[in-house]
């Protein structure tokens, strides 16, 4: 079941969003060579302490951080250790807030120094995916439009889309109907409504769309070792149009 938000709740996302926006803002001003992943999921939890919101990925299904941190292969789930970030490496930082019952969900790909051209590339069109599917978020247009912009902007720039991991209704739970794929043809799936919220959040691969899991049960890779990158907003759909959450 599809729930749709009141104006009064979307004002309580909009919190649970800029948190994780500020935390964002944070971690990537202390994305440096050297550092520690560790340090960045420290730094995130000290700023939702500050500001009165709770980790939303801490304990869900027994996740053991705050936040997400995947390094050039890996593609979503990785979980901050001691591995330290080198120059010309990318990460994929995932951050999910809860405040007063709400949830907001974000990640962003960042360089680490000097990226090398095809993962500089592979950063400006996830971004620009995640752009595209966001504009879908117009009433009357139909869930899958949003997927279809989203794979058609990473294939015609020579990459591929991951399948087995999708976008999200969010609200009240940070995983909510309908599941978004980053894929498909449009036209298909529910209509989108006033009151619609949706963690939309392409995963785009340099090579092959194939990921497998590690054994550390969390940790997704492509598998074929190509580079992957993640963008994702928390999005509210309403009469003027798309309304993003997780942005300040
Ligand atoms: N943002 C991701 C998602 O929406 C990450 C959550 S997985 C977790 O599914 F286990 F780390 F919480
Ligand atoms: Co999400």
């Amino acid at each position: 079941m599809i729930v749709l938000k009141s104006d009064r709740e979307i004002t309580m996302m909009r919190e649970a969003g800029r948190v994780v926006a500020e935390a964002l803002d944070e971690v990537e001003k202390a994305i440096v060579p050297g550092v520690t992943t560790a340090r960045l999921n420290q730094l995130v939890e000290d700023i939702m302490l500050r500001r009165g919101a709770r980790p939303a990925f801490k304990g869900y299904r027994g996740y053991p951080a705050s936040i997400c941190t995947s390094i050039n292969n890996e593609v979503v789930h990785g979980i901050p250790g001691l591995k330290t970030l080198s120059d010309g490496d990318i990460i994929s930082i995932d951050i999910g807030a809860e405040i007063n019952g709400y949830y907001g969900d974000a990640a962003r790909t960042f360089p680490v120094g000097a990226v090398d051209d095809i993962s500089a590339r592979l950063i400006k069109v996830t971004a620009e995916c995640l752009e595209k599917g966001i504009l879908q978020c117009v009433l009357n247009r139909r869930l899958t439009d949003i997927s279809f912009a989203i794979q058609s902007h990473a294939e015609e720039n020579g990459f591929s889309v991951v399948k087995e991991f999708v976008g999200h209704g969010i609200g009240r739970a940070m995983h909510e109907e309908p599941q978004l794929p980053n894929f498909g043809r449009p036209g298909r799936g529910p209509r989108l409504a006033p009151g619609l919220v949706l963690a939309i959040e392409p995963m785009v691969n340099a090579g092959g769309s194939l990921t497998q899991v590690l054994a550390d049960n969390w940790t997704v890779v492509t598998k074929d070792g190509g580079r992957s990158a993640h963008f994702e907003h928390t999005v509210a759909v309403t009469e003027n149009g798309p309304e993003i959450l997780t942005r300040l």
